[in-house]
């Protein structure tokens, strides 16, 4: 009689059928892993199969160890080949969550704003080289012959004393706090070839009290052109450019008779800001005039070859009547709340 294997591939092929369906709804390697030991371990249904072997006939061992031993064999590739498929989806989700969006604008700390004053600054130095003009700069800590004596300065002349000049001690060093950017006029004759057409921008220093209106620490910015047959005119169209440059093409400018050592006529500048906050209105912006041929003289150029002239103008307070700031401890203070209402740009 021919009696049946007890261990048959239809009860093999439900053991396996049922691991498989387990092992392929694990969902990630922690759930993989709780799944190992009810599909492969000991209590397991093919690791059950598999200690039944010993006890079957011998004439069935053959067979059903081969199914069985398939079984297994297909139910640990199963799991390996599930776990190599976990562990890989596992490694790109990581990987996607670390990932750095090199392109995307970073989160940085407040980038803070220029200071308005170094931006007008920049601004005026810009309207003067499109015209072809160079930028020059001189010592902070001057010589008291720049700043004076070559100015045309007498020794005792009341405007030393008027200047409120910061004197530097040793007495003798006869150094002090340049109180205009004039002294870079003679510097810039000396050290150049005429023609000349420098812009000079700088920080100067008198000993007033800081208030409102008032700084002993401010900026001045000069202008100094130098060349054969340069006259009032020429002053006049250069000043008025610059005017429309910064105050919009209905700025004028007026020249007022005024007294400086160091030039001949002298003027004080008027400019005529349609723009200005309540009104369009004539403010004083500056002093000018034609270079005294005493300062020509001084820094080695011929009176009768040569004549210039020059300006210079404060650059606060450019900036109060411009942009109607009206208390100079904004400029000073450098909050910069105040600094970025002005941009980037002004
Ligand atoms: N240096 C003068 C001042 O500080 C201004 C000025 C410059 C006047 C150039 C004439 C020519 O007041």
């Amino acid at each position: 009689m021919t009696s049946e294997n007890p261990i048959s591939a239809a009860q093999v092929d439900a053991v396996v059928a049922e691991a498989l369906a387990a092992i392929a709804a694990a969902s990630d390697l922690t759930a993989l892993k709780s799944v190992r030991s009810s599909v492969l371990g000991e209590q397991s249904p093919i690791a059950g199969l598999n200690s039944q072997l010993g006890k079957i006939a011998p004439e069935f061992k053959a067979e059903a160890g081969k199914i069985v031993g398939q079984a297994r064999g297909s139910l640990n590739q199963a799991y390996s080949a599930r776990e190599t498929e976990l562990f890989a989806a596992e490694e790109r989700a990581k990987l996607a969550a670390e990932s750095v969006d090199v392109t995307a604008s970073p989160l940085t700390a407040r980038i803070g704003a220029r200071h308005p004053l170094a931006l007008l600054q920049e601004q005026i130095s810009d309207i003067f080289v499109g015209m072809g003009w160079e930028i020059a700069e001189g010592p902070e800590l001057e010589n008291e012959w720049f700043n004076f004596d070559a100015l045309n300065f007498d020794v005792d002349h009341p405007a030393r004393a008027m200047q409120d000049t910061f004197f530097v001690e040793p007495v003798e060093s006869h150094l002090l706090l340049r109180t205009h950017t004039s002294p870079v006029q003679v510097r810039s004759m000396l050290e150049r070839e005429v023609p000349i057409y420098v812009l000079c921008p700088g920080r100067v220093f008198r000993t007033d009290e800081l208030d409102a209106t008032h700084t002993p620490v401010f900026h001045q910015v000069e202008g100094l052109a130098i060349d054969k047959g340069l006259t009032m005119a020429d002053l006049r169209g250069t000043l008025e450019h610059f005017a429309r440059s910064m105050f919009g093409p209905d700025a004028q400018i007026r020249l007022r008779p005024s007294f400086f050592p160091f030039t001949e006529p002298s003027a004080e500048l008027d400019v005529w800001h349609p723009g200005a906050k309540g009104g369009a209105r004539w403010v004083e912006w500056g002093g000018c005039g034609m270079v005294n041929p005493n300062v020509l003289k001084a820094a080695g150029i011929d009176p009768e070859e040569f004549s210039g002239f020059a300006f210079g103008m404060g650059i606060e307070r450019t900036l109060m009547f411009r942009n109607d700031v009206k208390d100079m401890h904004d400029m000073v203070e450098a909050d910069v709340r105040f600094s970025e209402q002005f941009g980037l740009v002004l």
